[in-house]
């Protein structure tokens, strides 16, 4: 049988089973010192005053939108070449999408299409630009448009952990930063899990009343919430991969250089554009080609496993196609969408392995 590339790796070791082994022996499980200790060391990590885990990125998308007032009236702007849940959560809470259209070459917000959408939606009051694949958005567009409209920015950076903007890490860039802990993502906590993280001391205690049933610090309900905590043994998890996380974003870019070494000459083969003022960590390594379905097709059958990350986009998935009362205009999205293909990216993928996958897509297109 050929040995398979796998899309993804998930990271376990000794130091990780044994500090889950001695949380469970503990028998705290919630609302314990781990997650502190993982808020402290998240927060430092992205240079913001607090970070407050919950139980998933998702959560904390919901829960900063919800913290901030999001609400019944207020207009969003948001990618639709994204997740799912980057837009979920403004529908959760009442509020109107606005889809801003990418750019192709970046896979991030395009700023003129951002402008001219802000421009034209009722009571704009928040933008969520996503740092896709792990490259940040174009914030320098994302502000300006922010400022002439007095938006709150959430930044989506559920896979950008440790991605830097002109010096500045995700997640600080904007009003509110969230992360996803999804098990594929650049660190995991071995479950699902999240954080939000910003600077703003009152956001930061309405979410975290917002994550525990709406209780402050003395046990009183003093608002309505629910259950979004992050538990004990998935943050002893995430301690031992936060330790991990620089190198991992090292090695995921050695990664992207030699596909782009190996793939540079295909004719076929659109690669992924780095900016130049940022670091991009490589979350997905994605590609655009003429044939994407039959490539893929084609790789499956070499042993390669490959993503596609999204088709279709979120404007066009049922759920969201109930919500809309008009298709918005996103040609980029939409012309890009089939043409985009995600190769096996994961910090322990070995030249070979690259190697591999690349001499496949060569073959292909010879
Ligand atoms: C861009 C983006 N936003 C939001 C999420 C939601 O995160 P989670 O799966 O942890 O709820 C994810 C990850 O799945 C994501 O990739």
């Amino acid at each position: 049988m050929t040995e398979q590339v796998p899309f993804t790796d998930v990271y376990v070791d000794d130091d990780i089973v044994e500090r889950v082994v001695e949380t469970l022996e503990s028998r705290r499980y919630v609302k314990g010192p781990r997650v502190q200790e993982l808020e402290r060391q998240f927060a430092e990590t992205c240079g913001t005053a607090h970070a407050v885990g919950v139980s998933s990125g998702t959560a904390a998308l919901h829960l900063s939108m919800k913290a901030a007032g999001i609400g019944p009236g207020d207009s969003v702007l948001v990618p639709a070449h994204t997740f799912f849940a980057t837009v979920s959560p403004v529908l959760e809470l009442g509020a109107e999408p606005v889809f801003v259209d990418v750019n192709p070459q970046t896979y991030t917000m395009s700023g003129t299409d951002l402008a001219r959408k802000a421009s034209k939606a009722d009571n704009p009051q928040a933008v969520v630009p996503v740092h896709l694949y792990g490259q940040p958005a174009a914030m320098h567009a994302v502000w300006s448009v922010a400022d002439a409209h007095d938006l709150t920015v959430f930044e989506d950076s559920c896979q950008a952990h440790g991605a830097t903007y002109r010096g500045e890490r995700t997640g600080s860039l904007g009003d509110v930063g969230c992360f996803s802990f999804y098990p594929s993502k650049n660190m995991t906590v071995a479950g699902d899990g999240g954080m939000l993280v910003t600077d703003d001391d009152e956001l930061a205690r309405t979410a975290r009343q917002l994550r525990n049933h709406g209780r402050d610090a003395d046990g009183n309900h003093v608002r309505l919430g629910l259950n979004h905590r992050l538990n004990e043994v998935s943050a002893a998890a995430g301690l031992e991969q936060l330790s991990h996380l620089a190198d991992w974003n090292a090695d995921r870019a050695a990664a992207a250089a030699r596909y782009r070494e190996n793939l540079g000459d295909v004719p076929e083969v659109e690669l992924p554009v780095e900016r130049d003022n940022g670091t991009h960590v490589y979350h997905l390594f994605v590609v655009q080609v003429p044939d994407r379905d039959d490539l893929q097709l084609y790789l499956e059958e070499q042993g390669i496993q490959t993503g596609i990350h999204y088709d279709p986009p979120v404007h066009l998935t049922p759920a969201m196609q109930k919500e809309l009362s008009e298709r918005p205009t996103l040609p980029e999205t939409e012309r890009i969408c089939s043409r985009i293909l995600s190769l096996p990216m994961h910090p322990r993928i070995t030249d070979a392995e690259i190697d591999r996958v690349s001499d496949a897509i060569r073959r292909y297109y010879e």
